[in-house]
């Protein structure tokens, strides 16, 4: 649209152009690199000859003059303007220079276009696909769980754990975008050709895919799956309730694998003892069917303390995830206030009913006035948020429609179960991990979004708000830096509107 005042401006041109004696030519002078005041000189005198020449561009324009621009540089520009892509070349306009307009106002009449008089525009060698379909950020793509890659993914993913559990994490981030891009391509890579001008593959990537591509394998990938501290870390901080700073101090301390911690006896707080504990269980991964039984369970948990609550499964399995390592919730009331105080309501009611393990709730520390903007935006999100370990009737795999069978065949398990430390692989339940976390109605919309995931979507979202739109996300708002203000939103579509990126589904999500 053009501004109104322009457009004023515009209808008195054309009014002084009635006069205009060559009404086969309509001449835009682009002011790109010519200045107002010789745009204006040059604009007066075509139209004292009868030219006809227009202040705005627009589809009518047959001619377009200007001076010291490239060919490319105009055609550049005249895309900017149309929206359309380089190569399209059905646009008929004639791109000279400013030699054709001078000359034609000595002849006093448009002069035939020669060749010296046209911009040459270098055709664009036949554009790589890649270039074209993959872009940069991980949440402008479309990335299907399944893909095509994963012998090179799953080889960049472990260099990416090891750099993360060196502590580098710039590093994990640089090999997890790399694999990611693989993951969004249509097609299996057969050779280093089918990654010319992808995103986002540094130097370090393609050698070892190069690798791989050549000799089946990478050498640095293999001796880091094998290494010591590798497999040690990947045993401790698989352990819930360990991050990678005591892994590390563990490793460093000569310790290796949960057993280790009980046999030396080290102090361990209330998650770390329940983690040992059901380590075996929450290795193994949850599957759909089970996160269904245990959807079920918070269901009617959540009705029974909150009638009109509403409850959404988040995380992997709303990507359309088969397995996972835990369960997420997401649970809201569309009355504003009523969700306050629900979490330990909810706690009360499992535990009641012997499902719970172990919890752990964290409340909610979230105010908009102080919180917000300032925060980094990579920040742990301050939902009431509940950190559990489920006790599941291993039953309940097979019978996902029935929940209330299996929350009372657990309620009699845990008679006979309770102070059973690590139970055996004939028991009828098994430990499951399940994060629930609660959300004021009014942050619903950037709670189910930020608990979506990946987290590799997540880190990339936000760091395209921040860097390419001056906006800041969280779980709880999007924050507007140039505005000044926050942007409300019901709907994910909302939020991906403001960002000005294109709706990409939960399914499509798995950067
Ligand atoms: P998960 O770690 O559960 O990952 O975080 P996942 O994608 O469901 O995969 P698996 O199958 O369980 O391993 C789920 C989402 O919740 C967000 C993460 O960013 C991720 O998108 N999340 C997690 C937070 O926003 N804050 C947290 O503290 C933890
Ligand atoms: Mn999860």
């Amino acid at each position: 649209m053009i501004p109104l005042k322009r457009r004023k401006v515009s209808l008195t041109v054309s009014q002084q152009n009635d006069t205009c004696r060559f009404p086969h030519l309509s001449i835009f002078i682009l002011e790109r690199k010519m200045g107002t005041s010789r745009r204006a000189f040059l604009t007066r005198l075509g139209r004292s000859k009868g030219f006809r020449i227009k202040e705005t561009y627009s589809s009518s324009i047959t001619h377009i003059v200007s001076e010291n621009n490239s060919g490319d540089e105009v055609q550049a520009w005249l895309d900017n303007q149309t929206g359309r892509d380089t190569n399209d070349t059905s646009s008929s306009v004639c791109l000279l220079d400013i030699r054709w307009f001078t000359e034609s106002m000595e002849a006093g009449h448009p002069v035939t276009v020669q060749d010296r008089h046209t911009l040459q525009v270098k055709p664009k060698p036949n554009i790589d696909p890649n270039a074209m379909l993959m872009k940069s950020y991980a949440c402008q793509r479309r990335t299907p769980l399944k893909h095509h890659n994963s012998f090179l993914t799953d080889a960049l993913e472990i260099l990416a754990q090891n750099a993360e559990y060196n502590d580098n994490e710039g590093r994990s981030v640089a090999f997890r975008r790399a694999a990611s891009v693989l993951k969004a391509l249509p097609h299996r890579v057969k050779s280093m050709e089918d990654l010319r001008s992808l995103p986002c593959l540094g130097e370090h990537s393609q050698r070892v895919i190069k690798e791989i591509l050549e000799d089946g394998s990478s050498r640095e990938v293999e001796s880091t799956r094998r290494s010591e501290q590798y497999q040690a870390m990947k045993a401790l901080t698989g352990i819930f309730g360990v991050g990678v700073r005591t892994a590390d101090r563990w490793f460093r301390e000569g310790l290796r694998s949960p057993d280790d911690l009980i046999r030396t006896g080290q102090q361990l707080n209330r998650a770390q003892q329940a983690g040992v504990q059901y380590y075996d269980d929450l290795q193994k991964p949850v599957t759909k069917a089970e996160a269904d039984v245990i959807s079920d369970i918070v269901e009617k948990a959540v009705h029974a303390v909150l009638p009109g609550a509403e409850i959404q499964l988040m995380g992997g399995f709303r990507r359309g995830k088969e397995v996972g390592h835990d369960v997420d919730f997401l649970i809201t009331h569309p009355e504003e206030g009523k969700e306050e105080g629900l979490m330990p309501k909810i706690t009360n009611w499992l535990e009641e009913q012997g499902l719970l393990l172990y919890q752990k709730t964290t409340r909610n520390s979230y105010l908009e006035k102080m919180d917000g903007p300032a925060r980094a935006p990579n920040n742990m999100d301050r939902f009431e948020r509940c950190f559990s370990i489920f006790k599941l009737q291993a039953s309940a795999e097979s019978c996902t429609s029935n929940s209330t069978a299996s929350v009372q065949d657990v309620s009699t398990g845990s008679e006979t179960e309770r102070h059973s430390d690590q139970h055996s692989e004939a028991s009828d339940w098994r430990a499951v991990r399940v994060d629930l976390v609660v959300s004021p109605y009014s942050q619903f919309a950037f709670a189910t979004l930020g608990w979506t995931g990946s987290k590799l979507f997540e880190r990339e979202l936000r760091r395209w708000a921040g860097q390419e739109k001056h906006m800041s996300l969280s779980s709880h708002a999007l924050y507007d830096s140039k505005q000044n203000l926050y942007l409300r939103a019901k709907t994910e579509e909302e939020i991906f509107a403001y960002l000005g990126l294109e709706f990409i589904p939960p399914s499509e999500r798995n950067a």
